[in-house]
């Protein structure tokens, strides 16, 4: 006998810059196990950053093993697998072998940085943006395809003979689960290419004429929440299961967080933190270098969203436990940064490669401001665990400004938002209040609705704002005139670091 709803669960695979997660949700939204295997990344000449993509696919196969192993859970009973990836990420594969020509070219990387500096100086920046909402930037999957079909022996031409593809790592995932059978993206991935034109709904002709990129290398787009394929039973023991959700991780957040309305924010704390605005059904065009993005397309709609990018957030905290040694774990960073007593004058800015939104300052270098022969590790970490904060401040204000929409409340998700001083100290120095998710990885229970909605595992969104649980709430409590002397003397940080180029 078939088995009824409840008794079937949704399973998600989160692959993300750092590990490559699965995660099982049930009817109800509650995610009933987990289980994750760290990523390794490739630094082979100062700022690039690059992965395995077999790696990667290896780690997905070995998550959903080990999950289906722990819960008991029988294959069939997933209704349905939604993958949510690190967003930008390129991998170019041959399709006749399955295997990648080259590493998987992490969205920090910066090694095609040329490329992207002669395409500014050819004046390209306008046409991009325009078609694309993205400034051109290494961080896009663009400028690194090109790189790729640079540097690997005989790839253009293979390209061009329709033996290459191109996928970020949602597609990758996607082809490998379905057996070579699909090879597909989501408008929320594909807008994060420099290759999708955000108002056609297409590949651009115009700019993969202008990268030198053949049109056939590139996934076929769909929305974020249909049936895309099912899995091969071989690859799915025995399983033939609908994949049926695909989101970049932070589109996915804030489908999670139930960001449906126009004028709702998300803020997810993980290494990097990004921070989008619902924008609704039209793409809104920044005037201050925030970048535009699809949100999800669901049910033959689109909604946009505002997206500011901060590269360096909860990094900087895996960066003061590795490199500078000066905690064990990232929870002795909240009570280093409520045991120091100095008045916050000092200033970390972790702009370890480059500052994103609103700055986009790829030369900046990481800082330090305001050391007195009294300060001490403890004010060093609260500084550090501040700059998460300060950077969204700058995001936040840039927002409003550009959209001239009030922002109430700031919903904040991802690991570092575990972190209660972080919280507090965000609200304090927003002014607003912050609603942090009762389910941290919302970027997999986004992906889990979006797969589930596909299918009729839930109805409808109004079913999902039910069931998602309420969050913890932290108020502002900050004097005004300390937020402005605090948030002035970032500002000055900023302005100093972009001064310096090493
Ligand atoms: O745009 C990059 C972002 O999607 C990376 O996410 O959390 O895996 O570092 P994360």
């Amino acid at each position: 006998m078939a088995l009824q709803e409840p008794d079937k669960y949704i399973l998600s695979i989160d692959q993300g810059t750092l590990t490559t997660r699965a995660m099982i949700f049930n009817h109800k939204g509650f995610k009933v196990a987990e289980t994750e295997r760290p990523l390794k990344s490739f630094t082979p000449q100062p700022g690039w950053m690059e992965h395995e993509a077999n790696e990667i696919w290896n780690a997905v196969q070995q998550v959903i093993a080990t999950i289906l192993i722990n819960t008991s859970i029988q294959p069939q009973n997933i209704a349905a697998i939604g993958i949510t990836n690190q967003r930008e990420t390129t991998v170019v594969w041959n399709k006749n072998t399955g295997e990648p020509i080259y590493h998987a070219i992490g969205w920090q990387s910066q090694q095609s940085s040329k490329i992207v500096d002669d395409l500014i100086k050819n004046g390209e920046q306008q046409k991009f943006r325009d078609k694309t909402g993205l400034n051109i930037n290494t961080y896009f999957s663009a400028t690194k395809i090109r790189w790729i079909l640079d540097h690997v022996d005989g790839a253009q031409k293979a390209a061009e003979n329709g033996d290459l593809l191109f996928g970020t790592i949602d597609s990758w995932i996607a082809w490998k689960l379905s057996d070579g059978a699909t090879h597909v993206t989501d408008y929320s991935n594909a807008s994060r290419t420099m290759l999708f034109n955000i108002h056609t709904l297409e590949w651009d002709q115009e700019l993969l004429d202008l990268m030198n990129i053949p049109l056939q290398m590139m996934p076929t787009v769909r929305s974020s929440s249909e049936i895309y394929a099912t899995t091969q039973t071989l690859q799915f023991y025995g399983a033939s299961v609908p994949i049926s959700g695909m989101a970049g991780d932070q589109q996915a957040a804030l489908f999670g967080q139930a960001g449906f309305e126009v004028g709702n924010v998300k803020n997810t704390y993980g290494p990097g933190s990004f921070i989008i605005m619902n924008t609704g059904s039209e793409p809104q065009l920044s005037d201050s270098n925030l970048i535009t993005t699809i949100a999800y397309g669901v049910d033959g709609k689109i909604t946009y969203g505002l997206e500011g990018s901060i590269f360096v957030a909860g990094q900087a905290v895996d960066w003061l436990q590795d490199n500078l040694g000066m905690i064990n774990n990232a929870f002795e960073s909240r009570e280093a940064a409520l045991a120091s007593t100095n008045n916050d004058e000092v200033y970390v800015v972790p702009a370890f490669n480059g500052l994103g939104s609103p700055y986009w300052d790829p030369d900046a270098r990481g800082s330090v401001f305001g050391l007195t022969r009294g300060t001490n590790k403890n004010d060093f970490i609260k500084a550090t665990l501040q700059s998460i904060a300060y950077q969204t401040k700058d995001v936040v204000e840039t927002m409003v400004k550009d959209t001239g929409l009030e922002i109430n409340t700031l919903k904040a998700d991802g690991g570092a938002s575990r972190n209660t001083y972080l919280m507090q100290f965000q609200a304090d120095i927003l002014n607003i209040e912050i609603d942090r998710a009762a389910e941290e990885d919302t970027t997999a229970l986004g992906v889990a609705f979006l797969a589930g909605l596909a299918v009729g595992y839930w109805k409808d969104t109004d079913e999902l704002k039910a069931i998602i649980a309420d969050g913890k709430i932290f108020k502002p409590a900050m004097e005004e005139s300390k937020r402005k002397t605090l948030y002035s003397g970032w500002k000055n940080a900023i302005s100093a670091t972009q001064l310096f180029k090493p």
